[in-house]
């Protein structure tokens, strides 16, 4: 009898920390039931930043701060590398790519970008000023300019 007692007692003081836990948890989609279609999200422009986005750390690809719509990237060509390239980033008044893209897989120096690099989508991404989801506290140890 006292352990069946001890028993709904413990249910009960679980149920009760349950809720309490589950109190302020709510979804991104907030009371929108997930049978219902998701709310639209806020359209929003590529962000244009003169001067470039700080990199969070020294290794990292820097962000495009800049339209991308009318690039393509293809087996052939690349739109990327008309302001890009080594042959062109002068005459563009654009930023040339990094050394580290001539480099093979051997790390031996090509006069054209490797490979390895040219789907420049792969690693740099454009931004977008919309207001994160969710709260990011992330702090660099270091950044690099
Ligand atoms: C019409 C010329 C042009 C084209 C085409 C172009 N860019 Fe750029 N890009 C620029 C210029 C100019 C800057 C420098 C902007 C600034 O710092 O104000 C830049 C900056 C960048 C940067 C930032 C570099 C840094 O050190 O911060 C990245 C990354 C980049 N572009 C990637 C791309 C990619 C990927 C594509 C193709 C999808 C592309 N760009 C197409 C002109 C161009
Ligand atoms: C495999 C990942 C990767 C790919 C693919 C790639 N990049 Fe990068 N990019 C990086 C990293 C990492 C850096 C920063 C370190 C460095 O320069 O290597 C960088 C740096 C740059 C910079 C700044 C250079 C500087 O000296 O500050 C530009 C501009 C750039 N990339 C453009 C491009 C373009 C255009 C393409 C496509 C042709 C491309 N990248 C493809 C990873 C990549």
């Amino acid at each position: 009898m006292k352990k069946t007692i001890k028993l709904i007692a413990g249910i009960a003081l679980s149920c009760f920390v349950m809720g309490i836990a589950g109190a302020d948890v709510s979804s991104l989609r907030g009371g929108n039931d997930l049978a219902n279609a998701a709310e639209k999200t806020k359209k929003a422009k590529i962000e244009k930043v003169s001067g470039g986005i700080a990199r969070t750390w020294a290794e990292q690809p820097p962000m495009i701060p800049h339209d991308v719509d009318k690039y393509q990237i293809s087996i052939k060509n690349n739109g990327c590398l008309k302001c890009h390239s080594a042959a062109t980033y002068e005459k563009e008044k654009s930023p040339k790519v990094g050394d580290s893209h001539f480099l093979t897989r051997e790390d031996k120096a090509l006069e054209k970008v490797s490979s390895r690099r040219w789907f420049c989508d792969q690693c740099h991404a454009t931004q977008k000023g919309l207001t994160p989801l969710v709260e990011n506290t992330f702090e660099t140890v270091g950044r690099s300019d």
